[in-house]
């Protein structure tokens, strides 16, 4: 008989709306890294962690000492795009939230999107990972396919940063309505690998909305699984998920 990995259970966070959510996780994020010396986080693009950044822009921008010390990362970056490219998520983050809180220029860990050579580019960027000393606090979002960062499904449970090329179809639907059509979305990007996610220290997942619900049931519920990235967060003894009532309604069913 093989047995498999020791899977644990996420601490579930259960919220009203995307609202609460915002508000939660933010309070989340601030609890878990102001303690830290030296944090590191790692930060996702999105629709659901839009309203985090506002919160954490605005009304909790009282820990200046944490922005000042904090290292921020991002998750992941497509490939291929020039500096000053609109498209660039380094550029998203760095409008909602980065600049606001004022996270200096050195603590902000960006892939270049025109390398000459991602492969090592990603490669880069998981050694600098281990250089830091690691990740303490991975925020992730979840893909109506499940993925986690930019790994879609069937890529490797245990895989370092790495290019993900081909994006799948659903991710380049889903990502055309920021850039006015399908064509505008680069094909291929570069993200932190779920073996990357899986030695953070802790990892917050935010979901929210019922298009979500099917997809998080099978996460939280459903075998571990390459078909289903985020299901390696089951592996993982320490995370916690924020959702929102109608994201959960499969499990609170
Ligand atoms: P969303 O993206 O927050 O815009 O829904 C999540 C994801 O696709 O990873």
């Amino acid at each position: 008989m093989t047995t498999g990995p020791a899977l644990y259970e996420p601490k579930i966070i259960i919220v009203d709306d995307l609202q609460s959510l915002s508000r939660r996780a933010a309070g989340f994020v601030v609890e878990t890294l102001d303690p830290l010396a030296k944090p590191f986080v790692i930060l996702p693009t999105g629709t659901t962690p839009l309203g985090m950044y506002k919160t954490l822009s605005e009304e909790q921008n009282g820990p200046r000492g944490l922005w000042n010390r904090l290292l921020a990362g991002q998750l992941d970056e497509y490939i291929g795009l020039e500096q000053g490219d609109d498209r660039l998520f380094s550029g998203w983050l760095s409008r909602v939230f980065m600049d606001k809180v004022g996270i200096p220029d050195q603590n902000r860990v960006f892939f270049r999107s025109n390398a000459a050579d991602p492969a090592a580019e990603v490669d880069r960027i998981e050694r600098l990972i281990d250089t830091k000393g690691g990740i303490d606090l991975a925020i992730l979002g979840l893909g109506l396919n499940g993925h986690l960062g930019f790994n879609e499904p069937g890529s490797p449970l245990d895989a370092p940063t790495r290019v993900q090329d081909p994006l799948s179809p659903e991710t380049i639907a889903s990502n055309a309505a920021y850039w006015g059509g399908e064509d505008k979305v680069p094909s291929k990007a570069m993200t932190l690998g779920l073996g990357t996610l899986s030695r953070a220290r802790s990892n917050l997942l935010l979901v929210s909305g019922e298009a979500k619900a099917g997809i998080l049931d099978r996460a939280l519920t459903g075998p571990v699984t390459p078909d289903v990235p985020a299901s390696i967060l089951r592996t993982h003894p320490n995370v916690t998920v924020i959702a929102d009532r109608a994201a959960l309604k499969y499990i609170l069913a």
